[in-house]
Parts: C-alpha cells; structure tokens; sequence
C-alpha cells in the first residue's frame, strides 16, 4: 500500500520503520512538514520518493491509498477533513482531537464521507498486551474488577507539546490517552466509562497544564480502571499495566524490566531506548522498540483491516470515547468530585447499573473465602444468607 506520511518527525519516524521494515510492502510514497530540510533527511533515510510542504498535495496525490496523521496534536481535525473530502483512507495518532469535540468532528467527517478511519493507539497492540488481552477475553481472569496503567517519563521532545494551544493539555492528553485505552480493553470495549475521579498537578515544569496525574475511571460494571501519567518521572519510561479479576490477576512491564539488563561504563552511541535518561551505567535497552511498543501489528492490523473491507480493532470512534473520557478527568482535576462521561454517541452495552455477584456455597450460605492455614487445616468463611451474620468453619486434614 502507498501512504502519505504527514509529519516527520518522532512518530513519524516509528511509523515508517514499521511500515518499511520487516520485508513489508507497505511503502511512504511521500512524506508532508513544514520544513524542506527535515523533509529530505527524512527521504533519504527512509527512502521515500516524494516530499511535499502541503497537506493538500500530499494527501491528493493520486497514487496515494491512505493517510497517515503523525502530526502536532492541532492539525488532527484539519488534516481529517481534508482527507475526507478527497475520500481517502486515514489513519490518525493518538490522541485523536484535543477533545472530545474536536474527535467528534473527526468522527462525523470520516463517517459522513464514508471513508476508512484507524487510530493509532499503539499500546493495545503490544504483544504482551495483545496476549493478556485474550486471555482476560477467554475468561481467565474471571470478572474484571480493576484495570491499573502507567505511562511515565521526563517528558515530550518538543516545544508544541509544552504549548497547551497547540497541545491541547498536558500530560493526561498525551499519556493518559494510551492507559485509558488499556483500561477499556481490560474492562471491555462496550462496557460503557460512566464517571470519572481525577487529581492532577503542576509541580515541576513551568507550563500551563499538569504535569502529573492519577485518575480512576469508573465503569459501569463497577469496574475501575486507573491511570497515572507524569512528564516529570526520572528514570526513563515507566510503562507497567496492571488487570486483576475474581479468578486471576496480570502484570506487564513493557519497557524499564524487560528482562534485558546491561551494564557500560560509557555508551558509545547516544541511543539506548525511547526517552532513556543515560547511555552509562546500568541500561535497560528494549530488544525490538518498534515491535515490543506495538507499532509492527498495529500497522498489520489496521492494513489489513483496510484491505479487507473491515473494522480494524481501534478506529476513530475509540479516539472519541478516550477524548470524552480525558475531558471528564480534566474537569475533575478542577471540580475535585467525580465527573460524569459526557458520551453523545455510545455505541457499546446499556447495562442499568452494577451487578453484583455472591458465590453460593450452599442454599443458605454465600462462600466469603477459604485459606489453607500454617497448621494445615482449611479455614472456610461464609455468610448466612438469612441473618447476614459472618461464621467459620474449620476443617482439619485427618477430617
Ligand atoms: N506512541 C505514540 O503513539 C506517539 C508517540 C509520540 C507522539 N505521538 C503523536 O504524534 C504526533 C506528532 O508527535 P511527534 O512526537 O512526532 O512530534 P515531533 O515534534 O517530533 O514532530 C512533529 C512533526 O510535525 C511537523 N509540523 C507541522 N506543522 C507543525 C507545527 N505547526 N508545529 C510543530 N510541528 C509541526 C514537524 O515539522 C514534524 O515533522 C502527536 O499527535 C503526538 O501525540 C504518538
């Protein structure tokens, strides 16, 4: 597929070594940003044959198949619409608008125009996520209860993501967009985000937005998913989630404690690993940045999708419904009370309100919990259904 890269830049980057690596046939045929020099070096290291200053040339050209957004949060909205009126596949970054209005008008332009519409959400597409994902899918985590992601580091490499205008905010539209998502997956995609109870500070960087934050968003199966995100983390990039359920429980580390730990007394090249703080010293390198943070089969997933004629996994609704939810978290961090999720659309399940389900242990007890202790007799905790009242059973291994 031929694809026109718009940005070239950080992501840009990323993208394009997915797409090219691998022996893929996926090509960047052109590559659009405002500066002519940025633009070449881009060519010649990725090999793409075209460069362009205007969106509009890149996106009209004619033997261009799709879209690739990779630009400053800012230029989302314009870039949709102008693929949209030339009736071309796109594929946007996170997060999708600045909010959720903004990912609205997305939404509606690329539905109205019928085109095909991807968001890049690249931490869905880890494979240890992916994985974890199908397992809490099959069950065996039982029902999920409680979804935790991180995402946190020093902060973004340039200037626009510190100018909350151009931005759109701080570290929760940029960091929070991911483990919202991750959250979602956990708890399921049609599950509907019903409130939202979010702190959010600015301690250490001059800027105009947080730098930090810690938010639970609730679920309306009771589900709670939590996310932190800070651009003043020291250490490089924390990216660790969490899922637990009545049955089972997962942890991933996706970046700092891959397992690959190196020691050098001086780096002799300048990269270790996406926002590492040092080349010397104890390392944590990640074997494969591109496939290990997603990209590879995100770009397979989405292509593919296209190809086909069918919904890739994250599409531009999934942007919208993390924008709402960001801007829920935003309000919260002023308001200091939960706020509810403001979601026009909802296109996922309307379940009523929690449901709560007790484990029988008989016809007149709910089972609580059951331990095998230090003497290795079984403690059994239950509660009488008719009075309420807590009891015990203790039963011995001779028994
Ligand atoms: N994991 C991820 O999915 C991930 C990671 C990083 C960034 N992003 C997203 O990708 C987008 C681009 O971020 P980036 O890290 O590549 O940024 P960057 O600053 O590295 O690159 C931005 C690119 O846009 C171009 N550009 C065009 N108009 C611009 C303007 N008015 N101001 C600034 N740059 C302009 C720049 O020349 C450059 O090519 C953002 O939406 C960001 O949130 C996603």
């Amino acid at each position: 597929m031929k694809l026109a890269m718009l940005g070239s830049g950080f992501i840009a980057d990323f993208y394009t070594g997915a797409l090219h690596g691998q022996r893929n046939r996926d090509r960047v045929h052109v590559v659009q940003s405002r500066s002519e020099d940025n633009l070449k070096s881009f060519c010649q290291r990725w090999n793409v044959p075209k460069w362009t200053t205007s969106m509009q040339e890149a996106i009209e050209d004619p033997e261009v198949e799709a879209v690739v957004i990779a630009l400053p949060n800012h230029l989302h909205l314009e870039a949709t619409l102008l693929a949209a009126k030339a009736g071309k596949p796109v594929l946007c970054t996170k997060p999708l608008g600045r909010n959720a209005d903004e990912a609205r008008q997305m939404l509606e332009a690329v539905e109205e125009a019928g085109i095909f519409h991807g968001y890049l959400e690249d931490l869905v597409y880890t494979p240890k996520t992916l994985k974890a994902v199908e397992a809490v899918q099959k069950g065996a985590l039982g029902r999920i209860l409680w979804a935790r992601s991180r995402e946190t580091h020093p902060g973004p490499h340039s200037d626009w993501f510190w100018t909350k205008s151009i931005s759109g905010g701080g570290a929760i539209l940029d960091l929070a967009c991911h483990c919202i998502e991750i959250g979602r997956h956990y708890i399921g995609k049609d599950i509907k985000p019903v409130e939202v109870m979010c702190w959010a500070d600015t301690l250490v960087k001059p800027i105009d937005a947080e730098d930090h934050a810690i938010g639970l968003v609730r679920y309306e199966t009771g589900a709670v998913a939590q996310f932190e995100v800070s651009w003043a983390f020291r250490g490089g990039m924390d990216l660790r989630d969490e899922v637990c359920g009545t049955e089972g429980t997962i942890w991933n580390n996706h970046f700092l404690r891959t397992g690959f730990e190196m020691f050098t007394s001086g780096g002799k090249d300048g990269y270790v690993a996406e926002k590492a703080e040092s080349n010397a010293g104890w390392l944590f390198p990640v074997g494969d940045e591109v496939n290990d943070l997603g990209y590879n089969h995100m770009f397979t997933d989405i292509l593919t999708a296209l190809e086909n004629g069918t919904a890739p996994l994250e599409t531009f609704y999934d942007g919208y419904v993390v924008n709402a939810i960001m801007d829920a978290a935003l309000k919260s961090a002023q308001t200091k009370t939960w706020e509810p999720v403001d979601l026009a659309v909802w296109r996922g399940q309307e379940l009523g309100g929690v449901q709560q389900h007790f484990t029988d242990y008989d016809a007149d007890h709910y089972l609580v919990k059951e331990e095998v202790m230090p003497g290795g007799q079984t403690k059994i905790i239950l509660k009488e259904k008719a009075t309420g009242r807590m009891v015990q059973r203790v039963v011995n291994p001779q028994d």
